[in-house]
């Protein structure tokens, strides 16, 4: 279904976000036909720049194919200085030139892709130039992550941002659910009849997430210095993924169905409390190394971080999810900056058979049936289960079945903010985080941040750049068995 006519208002446009993501995604859906008729975007940032000049910032971001003249001419500027009360007035002077030269209707999608400490800024000034109402024409606000820096900070923006907009007119990004491969797990699971009926603690043996990347902190170690790998990465990205993972089967497919599912998922995590900190929880920050010949600088060496930093540019964690279907059944997550290669994955770990027929010595404890679902690259799902190597005796080996998203050749998979812009415009919030799951995140985590800050004796290891991270990661484990090592191909693992 084509969304309403909007226009999409973006402050922070002259950042990177918009180059880099934005714009290049709302390209695709006009590429796609699946923009409204009528769509305008209005970029509102504080660099003073024309609607010429704006759109000249965009080319370099855009692909020089057919239609992007045409695309280029929905974009529009205004400078603005958000935190300035009077430039309001100009914005909704702006907009109300804009309907008025598209005959279009005021319907207003605001985004915020602006530094954090503007989130209550802009939606205060917003509602006092009577722009966050209106009885015919829907107004929504999408926020950027960070979502505070902890639960006090996410408590406090809920609280702000519900003075000016209601929550259904909240859409708070988490990238990780525009992933057609995040959300193709609600599908496995429950579109199947054969997966759903050992989804649970009964036989599965151990669940274990992993989300590396094999770039460093690019250009933003300013940020990054503040923010570390827990707040990066885990409190927001890694728990959502727990949350489909976890989840009971929703009524229906609708926002808030899905989202009351992961919310109680969020509710039976079992606190870490500050003294068991060490035990459940490894941090780490890459040193300095050679990869593939080439000297690579540590962290603490990265323009904008602190020499003495002690930010986790990795983490690796243990916890149970303390309800009927988990009960006892340990999650294991970790994720890291400057690892061996880019993968983020999720692999279910059955238990093994109750009495060991064949190679006795070989079976491991959690046995060898594993599901990995590949949430990027090389997306798709493998299942690995054990089949007689041919020859005399009955001796075992362990097989791959697997699916790749590159055999669907046409179909393009749509990257996440694609399907993020394109649900807010429609009006659907399934896959944007609700305000009480996102502050139950951060009760989960804040115990650890409180630990790390307070607590100097908690190690935080170094590992060379390149590593899989801090060998202490693989005690978490331990007896269990290591961490899976996958690699860029879904079917190739243990290689590094
Ligand atoms: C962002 C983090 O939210 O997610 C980055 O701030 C991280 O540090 C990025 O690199 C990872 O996203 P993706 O889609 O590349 O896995």
């Amino acid at each position: 279904k084509k969304a309403e006519n909007q226009i999409l208002i973006i402050f922070g446009a002259s950042g990177d976000l918009t180059k880099r993501k934005l714009l290049p995604a709302l390209f695709q859906l006009y590429k796609d036909k699946l923009l409204p008729d009528k769509f305008v975007v209005l970029g509102a940032s504080r660099t003073d720049l024309s609607d010429d000049e704006f759109r000249a910032k965009a080319d370099e971001f855009l692909s020089k194919e057919e239609g992007v003249e045409d695309f280029k001419k929905m974009l529009f500027y205004q400078p603005i200085s958000p935190s300035e009360e009077k430039d309001y007035g100009k914005l909704k002077e702006r907009l109300t030139e804009l309907e008025k030269q598209y005959k279009m209707e005021a319907n207003y999608i605001f985004y915020l892709s602006t530094p954090p400490s503007l989130y209550d800024v802009i939606p205060k000034h917003l509602a006092s130039a009577g722009l966050s109402k209106s009885e015919k024409f829907f107004r929504r606000l999408i926020v950027e992550k960070p979502f505070g820096s902890d639960l006090k900070s996410a408590k406090e923006l809920n609280i702000s941002l519900l003075n000016y907009f209601q929550e259904e007119q909240i859409y708070r990004i988490d990238h990780y659910l525009g992933k057609e491969t995040v959300q193709n797990m609600l599908v496995t699971r429950f579109s199947n009849g054969i997966f759903e009926p050992l989804w649970n603690q009964n036989y599965i043996e151990r669940v274990e997430i992993t989300s590396a990347e094999n770039l460093g902190v690019e250009g933003r170690g300013g940020y990054y210095d503040h923010s570390g790998a827990l707040r990066d990465m885990l409190q927001n990205h890694l728990l959502q993924l727990v949350g489909f993972v976890a989840m009971e089967p929703p009524v229906v497919v609708e926002a808030d169905a899905i989202r009351n599912e992961i919310l109680k998922v969020f509710q039976s995590l079992r606190p870490i409390s500050e003294s068991q900190v060490s035990k459940y929880v490894i941090r780490g920050q890459y040193t300095d190394s050679v990869i593939k010949g080439e000297k690579v600088l540590g962290y603490r060496d990265e323009p904008g971080v602190d020499h003495l930093s002690r930010t986790e540019t990795f983490v690796a964690i243990k916890f149970f999810i303390d309800n009927w279907r988990w009960a006892g059944v340990p999650f294991f997550i970790r994720t890291g900056k400057k690892l061996p290669t880019r993968v983020t994955e999720i692999v279910i770990h059955f238990k093994s058979v109750p009495h060991h027929l064949f190679n006795p010595s070989q079976s491991l404890s959690g046995g060898n049936n594993q599901l990995i679902i590949r949430i990027q690259p090389d997306e798709g799902i493998l299942l690995k289960f054990g089949m007689k190597t041919p020859g005399a005796g009955f001796d075992v080996q362990t097989v791959n079945m697997d699916f790749h998203y590159s055999d669907l050749a046409d179909k393009h998979l749509s990257s996440a903010y694609e399907r993020l812009l394109l649900d807010c415009m429609q009006g659907d919030a399934t896959l944007y985080a609700r305000g009480d799951a996102v502050e139950e995140a951060w009760k989960f985590v804040q115990p650890i941040i409180n630990a790390w800050g307070t607590n100097p004796e908690i190690p935080i290891y170094g590992y060379p750049a390149g590593t899989w991270g801090p060998e202490d990661s693989d005690k978490l484990i331990s007896p269990r068995g290591t961490w899976r090592y996958p690699c860029k191909n879904l079917t190739d693992d243990g290689l590094y």
